[in-house]
């Protein structure tokens, strides 16, 4: 049983008293707690620590009061358990020791055992579940399949991913290869995340924005309708799906098996509202920079979002991305104090 289970009843888009509210990398360095425990740890030991990863999943929820954690891990662990190495290195990012560059690479990947190399996230799962003893809801999350992609083909981040585009074009079967082994490997993954406790999970497609429509219709959507759909099948929790920078596919979204859309902040959020016909939940969609501003600007910019979405269900609020790690707490704080309080006239 959860206490606060606002998350999970706006994901149904069924009635709640209030908009419920978590934040996008909430466990994170503009937490001086969460910095406390990484100047002993570095970032890849502290995700394979279920005891570290417990901690600073928590954090949030006592620090700042969202209404939900998220389990400290990343996306790249998929990769990793594919037999791809990767470091995390300070002010770059992450960096695969060996990127993929031919179709022959691809051919080789066998879809690994997750419940063994993944064992770790698995436990921190457990772990969380039991410390957070129902207060609030536990949020599992895995990469899109593009997503992961990018991070195989570019070995880290890119500005403009010209190798990962040079080899869909020119390697397109191997690379539709390469993310259905992905989607595979994601769906053993999160069947085992859900059966360890978690409540509800999100798709983070980080680099959805960087393909044309019709691409990112082939390449991208594709992939995380069928993970969705296929989770549908096993078990009876909610989804959400975030798209960075996908404008114009927002109708095709909707018509995937996920449950809630979360938008960036570029989307108004009645304009999405609209195109998605109240299919689905919404989630967003406040500008994560907007927390640089004073309280008085970042109510203003809050009671917008909650206006645009309007009256009724069905809205999680959000940032459109990441917090930044060089946001004050209590910045987050008084949006968070906000949101639970001003949204309540929208709930009537
Ligand atoms: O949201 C949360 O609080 C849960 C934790 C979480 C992290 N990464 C922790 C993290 C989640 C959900 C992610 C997802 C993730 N990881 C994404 C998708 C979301 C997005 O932001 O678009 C991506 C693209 C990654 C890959 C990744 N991980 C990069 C590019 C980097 C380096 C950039 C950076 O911010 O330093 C990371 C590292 C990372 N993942 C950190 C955290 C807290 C920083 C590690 C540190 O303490 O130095």
């Amino acid at each position: 049983m959860i206490k606060n289970d606002l998350l999970i009843k706006a994901a149904k888009m069924q009635k709640t008293e209030r908009t419920p509210i978590w934040i996008m990398r909430q466990a994170g360095r503009y937490l001086p707690e969460y910095r406390k425990i990484r100047e002993k740890a570095d970032f890849l030991t502290m995700i394979k620590t279920p005891e570290l990863a417990t901690e600073v999943t928590i954090q949030p929820v006592d620090i700042i009061g969202v209404d939900a954690a998220i389990i400290f891990s990343d996306i790249l662990v998929i990769p990793e358990a594919m037999g791809f190495e990767y470091s995390m290195q300070e002010k770059v990012g992450p960096k695969f020791k060996t990127p993929i560059v031919s179709a022959n690479q691809i051919r080789k990947i066998e879809i690994p055992d997750v419940r063994e190399k993944l064992n770790y996230v698995f436990e921190a799962v457990k772990m969380t579940k039991s410390q957070l003893n129902g207060k609030v809801p536990l949020i599992g999350f895995s990469g899109s399949p593009w997503t992961l992609l990018t991070y195989l083909i570019e070995g880290g981040s890119s500005k403009n991913f010209g190798k990962t585009k040079k080899f869909i074009l020119n390697e397109r079967k191997a690379a539709h290869q390469l993310l259905e082994k992905i989607s595979l490997t994601i769906i053993e993954y999160l069947s085992i995340k859900i059966e360890s406790g978690i409540d509800i999970y999100q798709i983070f497609d980080s680099w959805g924005g960087v393909l044309s429509k019709s691409h990112y219709l082939e390449f991208s959507l594709k992939y995380i309708d069928l993970i969705i759909s296929e989770l549908k099948k096993r078990y009876n929790i909610p989804s959400i799906i975030f798209s960075k920078g996908v404008f114009n596919s927002l109708e095709e979204m909707s018509e995937t098996q996920a449950n809630v859309i979360s938008l960036d902040w570029t989307i108004p959020i009645d304009f999405a509202k609209k195109v998605t016909n109240n299919k689905k939940s919404l989630q967003g969609n406040l500008d994560p920079t907007i927390l640089y501003a004073n309280e008085t600007e970042i109510a203003k910019e809050a009671e917008k979002v909650l206006a645009e979405f309007g009256n009724g269900n069905g809205h999680i609020f959000n940032l459109g991305h990441g917090i930044l790690p060089d946001i004050e707490p209590s910045k987050l704080k008084f949006l968070v104090d906000y949101v639970k309080s001003e949204s309540r006239k929208y709930h009537e």
